[in-house]
Protein backbone atom coordinates (compact mmCIF):
# COMPACT_ATOMS: atom_id res chain seq x y z
CA UNK A 1 0.00 0.00 0.00
CA UNK A 2 1.30 3.31 -1.22
CA UNK A 3 0.43 5.86 1.41
CA UNK A 4 0.45 9.97 0.99
CA UNK A 5 -0.31 12.49 2.44
CA UNK A 6 -1.92 16.58 2.08
CA UNK A 7 -1.37 18.65 4.60
CA UNK A 8 -2.96 21.74 3.78
CA UNK A 9 -6.12 23.57 1.92
CA UNK A 10 -3.52 24.93 -0.90
CA UNK A 11 -2.63 21.13 -1.62
CA UNK A 12 -6.31 20.27 -1.64
CA UNK A 13 -6.91 23.02 -3.87
CA UNK A 14 -5.24 20.95 -6.73
CA UNK A 15 -6.59 17.81 -5.81
CA UNK A 16 -9.72 18.47 -8.62
CA UNK A 17 -7.10 18.14 -11.54
CA UNK A 18 -5.31 14.89 -9.93
CA UNK A 19 -5.52 11.49 -11.07
CA UNK A 20 -7.31 9.85 -8.31
CA UNK A 21 -8.68 7.01 -10.32
CA UNK A 22 -6.59 4.37 -8.31
CA UNK A 23 -6.59 5.71 -5.12
CA UNK A 24 -8.46 5.71 -2.02
CA UNK A 25 -8.84 9.03 -0.04
CA UNK A 26 -9.58 8.96 3.26
CA UNK A 27 -10.93 12.96 4.70
CA UNK A 28 -10.15 14.17 7.85
CA UNK A 29 -12.19 17.20 9.31
CA UNK A 30 -11.46 16.57 12.90
CA UNK A 31 -12.97 19.63 14.16
CA UNK A 32 -15.61 19.45 12.79
CA UNK A 33 -17.29 18.22 9.64
CA UNK A 34 -15.77 14.26 9.30
CA UNK A 35 -16.65 14.12 13.49
CA UNK A 36 -20.43 15.59 12.55
CA UNK A 37 -20.84 13.17 9.56
CA UNK A 38 -19.37 10.31 11.95
CA UNK A 39 -21.65 10.59 15.10
CA UNK A 40 -24.97 11.09 12.48
CA UNK A 41 -24.21 7.86 10.78
CA UNK A 42 -23.71 6.19 14.48
CA UNK A 43 -26.58 8.10 15.03
CA UNK A 44 -28.89 6.23 12.40
CA UNK A 45 -28.68 9.19 9.72
CA UNK A 46 -28.70 7.66 5.74
CA UNK A 47 -27.18 9.39 3.83
CA UNK A 48 -24.72 13.01 4.25
CA UNK A 49 -24.51 15.31 0.61
CA UNK A 50 -21.02 17.04 1.05
CA UNK A 51 -21.46 20.46 -0.89
CA UNK A 52 -18.48 22.79 -1.72
CA UNK A 53 -20.46 26.20 -1.28
CA UNK A 54 -23.78 27.47 -0.53
CA UNK A 55 -24.82 27.24 -3.99
CA UNK A 56 -24.56 23.47 -4.28
CA UNK A 57 -26.20 22.77 -1.13
CA UNK A 58 -29.16 24.43 -2.60
CA UNK A 59 -29.12 22.84 -5.73
CA UNK A 60 -29.14 19.52 -3.82
CA UNK A 61 -32.08 20.92 -1.66
CA UNK A 62 -33.91 21.21 -5.00
CA UNK A 63 -32.90 17.45 -6.07
CA UNK A 64 -34.09 16.20 -2.51
CA UNK A 65 -36.87 18.09 -1.22
CA UNK A 66 -36.95 15.94 2.25
CA UNK A 67 -33.09 16.54 3.38
CA UNK A 68 -31.83 18.63 6.24
CA UNK A 69 -29.78 21.71 5.58
CA UNK A 70 -26.78 21.82 8.17
CA UNK A 71 -23.57 23.21 8.22
CA UNK A 72 -21.44 26.20 9.12
CA UNK A 73 -20.05 29.68 8.28
CA UNK A 74 -17.47 30.80 10.39
CA UNK A 75 -18.48 28.25 12.75
CA UNK A 76 -22.42 29.05 13.06
CA UNK A 77 -25.30 27.54 12.18
CA UNK A 78 -26.32 29.02 8.01
CA UNK A 79 -28.78 31.53 8.15
CA UNK A 80 -32.02 29.70 7.21
CA UNK A 81 -30.44 26.32 7.67
CA UNK A 82 -31.80 23.48 10.05
CA UNK A 83 -28.74 22.17 11.71
CA UNK A 84 -25.12 23.92 12.31
CA UNK A 85 -22.12 21.62 12.17
CA UNK A 86 -22.22 20.08 16.27
CA UNK A 87 -21.67 16.88 16.18
CA UNK A 88 -24.09 16.75 19.20
CA UNK A 89 -27.05 18.44 17.28
CA UNK A 90 -27.00 15.37 15.15
CA UNK A 91 -28.45 13.01 18.03
CA UNK A 92 -31.97 12.30 16.64
CA UNK A 93 -32.52 11.85 12.76
CA UNK A 94 -32.15 8.36 11.86
CA UNK A 95 -33.04 7.71 8.96
CA UNK A 96 -33.04 11.73 7.77
CA UNK A 97 -30.87 12.60 4.90
CA UNK A 98 -28.40 15.60 5.35
CA UNK A 99 -27.38 18.13 2.83
CA UNK A 100 -23.86 19.33 4.45
CA UNK A 101 -21.78 22.55 3.73
CA UNK A 102 -18.72 23.53 6.09
CA UNK A 103 -15.48 25.70 5.68
CA UNK A 104 -13.25 23.03 4.62
CA UNK A 105 -14.86 19.58 5.39
CA UNK A 106 -16.88 19.75 2.48
CA UNK A 107 -14.53 21.11 0.23
CA UNK A 108 -12.23 18.59 0.78
CA UNK A 109 -14.19 15.90 0.55
CA UNK A 110 -15.80 17.32 -3.24
CA UNK A 111 -11.98 18.06 -4.11
CA UNK A 112 -11.13 14.23 -4.02
CA UNK A 113 -14.65 13.01 -4.86
CA UNK A 114 -13.05 11.69 -8.34
CA UNK A 115 -11.22 9.07 -5.87
CA UNK A 116 -11.56 4.85 -6.45
CA UNK A 117 -13.23 5.28 -2.98
CA UNK A 118 -13.71 8.24 -0.67
CA UNK A 119 -14.34 7.58 2.99
CA UNK A 120 -14.52 10.27 5.41
CA UNK A 121 -12.39 9.70 8.80
CA UNK A 122 -12.12 10.90 11.90
CA UNK A 123 -10.85 10.21 15.29
CA UNK A 124 -13.89 8.48 15.98
CA UNK A 125 -14.01 6.12 13.70
CA UNK A 126 -9.72 5.51 13.57
CA UNK A 127 -9.76 1.80 14.05
CA UNK A 128 -12.98 0.73 12.18
CA UNK A 129 -11.99 2.78 9.15
CA UNK A 130 -8.16 0.72 9.82
CA UNK A 131 -9.94 -2.76 9.62
CA UNK A 132 -11.89 -2.06 6.47
CA UNK A 133 -9.02 -0.43 4.81
CA UNK A 134 -6.68 -3.64 5.80
CA UNK A 135 -9.48 -5.85 4.53
CA UNK A 136 -9.92 -3.94 0.87
CA UNK A 137 -5.78 -3.16 1.09
CA UNK A 138 -5.96 -0.40 -1.67
CA UNK A 139 -2.91 0.14 -3.45
CA UNK A 140 -2.81 3.72 -2.84
CA UNK A 141 -4.30 5.29 -0.06
CA UNK A 142 -4.44 9.04 0.17
CA UNK A 143 -4.52 11.05 3.71
CA UNK A 144 -6.22 14.34 3.18
CA UNK A 145 -5.81 16.97 6.21
CA UNK A 146 -9.22 19.44 5.65
CA UNK A 147 -7.46 21.98 7.76
CA UNK A 148 -8.46 25.77 9.51
CA UNK A 149 -9.26 28.01 7.41
CA UNK A 150 -6.02 27.93 4.83
CA UNK A 151 -3.91 26.27 7.35
CA UNK A 152 -3.06 22.80 8.68
CA UNK A 153 -4.82 21.90 11.68
CA UNK A 154 -3.01 19.43 13.99
CA UNK A 155 -6.13 17.16 14.71
CA UNK A 156 -6.53 16.61 11.37
CA UNK A 157 -3.18 15.35 11.84
CA UNK A 158 -3.61 13.50 14.91
CA UNK A 159 -6.86 11.96 13.41
CA UNK A 160 -4.45 10.57 10.21
CA UNK A 161 -1.76 9.88 12.49
CA UNK A 162 -4.12 7.55 14.73
CA UNK A 163 -5.21 5.91 11.54
CA UNK A 164 -1.89 5.06 10.52
CA UNK A 165 -1.15 3.60 14.01
CA UNK A 166 -4.47 1.38 13.51
CA UNK A 167 -3.64 0.07 10.36
CA UNK A 168 0.18 -0.85 11.23
CA UNK A 169 -1.25 -2.61 14.25
CA UNK A 170 -3.14 -4.81 11.18
CA UNK A 171 -0.91 -5.11 8.12
CA UNK A 172 2.88 -3.79 7.29
CA UNK A 173 2.89 0.03 5.93
CA UNK A 174 5.49 1.69 4.35
CA UNK A 175 5.20 5.93 5.09
CA UNK A 176 7.26 8.83 3.15
CA UNK A 177 8.09 11.08 5.39
CA UNK A 178 5.13 12.85 5.85
CA UNK A 179 3.36 9.67 7.01
CA UNK A 180 6.24 9.22 9.30
CA UNK A 181 5.70 12.83 11.08
CA UNK A 182 1.90 12.47 11.70
CA UNK A 183 2.48 8.62 13.42
CA UNK A 184 4.77 10.74 15.34
CA UNK A 185 2.31 13.06 16.04
CA UNK A 186 0.23 10.92 17.54
CA UNK A 187 2.18 8.78 19.35
CA UNK A 188 3.45 12.29 20.96
CA UNK A 189 -0.14 13.36 21.81
CA UNK A 190 -2.31 10.10 21.97
CA UNK A 191 -2.10 10.43 26.04
CA UNK A 192 -3.50 13.88 25.41
CA UNK A 193 -6.24 13.93 22.40
CA UNK A 194 -8.84 16.49 24.08
CA UNK A 195 -6.20 18.32 25.48
CA UNK A 196 -4.42 19.04 21.86
CA UNK A 197 -7.66 19.57 20.05
CA UNK A 198 -8.91 22.48 22.81
CA UNK A 199 -5.46 23.83 22.27
CA UNK A 200 -5.51 23.71 18.20
CA UNK A 201 -6.57 27.09 16.32
CA UNK A 202 -9.92 25.84 16.01
CA UNK A 203 -10.52 24.15 19.20
CA UNK A 204 -9.89 27.37 20.87
CA UNK A 205 -12.11 29.33 19.18
CA UNK A 206 -15.12 26.50 20.16
CA UNK A 207 -14.20 26.50 23.62
CA UNK A 208 -14.06 30.38 23.38
CA UNK A 209 -17.70 30.00 22.32
CA UNK A 210 -19.00 27.58 24.68
CA UNK A 211 -18.35 24.49 22.69
CA UNK A 212 -16.28 22.57 24.87
CA UNK A 213 -18.39 19.50 25.02
CA UNK A 214 -18.13 19.62 21.32
CA UNK A 215 -14.32 19.48 21.45
CA UNK A 216 -14.64 16.77 23.50
CA UNK A 217 -16.98 14.68 21.77
CA UNK A 218 -14.23 14.83 18.64
CA UNK A 219 -11.20 13.66 21.03
CA UNK A 220 -13.26 10.48 21.91
CA UNK A 221 -10.75 8.23 19.91
CA UNK A 222 -12.57 5.27 18.60
CA UNK A 223 -16.21 6.04 20.25
CA UNK A 224 -18.08 4.84 16.58
CA UNK A 225 -17.54 2.05 14.38
CA UNK A 226 -19.67 4.08 11.64
CA UNK A 227 -17.96 6.07 8.28
CA UNK A 228 -19.16 7.47 5.42
CA UNK A 229 -18.49 6.49 2.35
CA UNK A 230 -18.80 8.11 -1.13
CA UNK A 231 -21.06 7.37 -3.59
CA UNK A 232 -21.63 9.92 -6.86
CA UNK A 233 -22.49 13.06 -4.47
CA UNK A 234 -23.88 11.14 -1.46
CA UNK A 235 -21.64 9.99 1.59
CA UNK A 236 -23.75 6.61 2.86
CA UNK A 237 -22.86 4.87 6.15
CA UNK A 238 -20.51 1.75 6.74
CA UNK A 239 -18.60 0.02 9.13
C1 LIG B 1 -14.89 23.08 8.54
O1 LIG B 1 -15.35 22.37 7.63
O2 LIG B 1 -14.08 23.99 8.34
C2 LIG B 1 -15.31 22.86 9.94
O3 LIG B 1 -15.71 21.63 10.23
C3 LIG B 1 -15.38 24.01 10.85
C4 LIG B 1 -16.23 23.79 12.09
O4 LIG B 1 -17.42 23.57 11.98
O5 LIG B 1 -15.71 23.82 13.20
Amino acid sequence: MNISVVLTPAEIALLPQADLSETTSVVFDVLRATSTMTTAFENGVAAIYPAKDLAEALAFKKEHPDALLGGERHGEKIAGFDLGNSPLEYDDLAGREIISTTTNGTIALRAVAHSRRVFAGALLNGSSLARRLAREAPARLLLVCAGTGNDFAIEDGLGAGALLQSLRDLIPVALDDAGEMLLTLWKAHEGRVFETLANSKNGRRLVGRGRIEEVRWCSRTNGCQMFGVLSGNCLRPEA
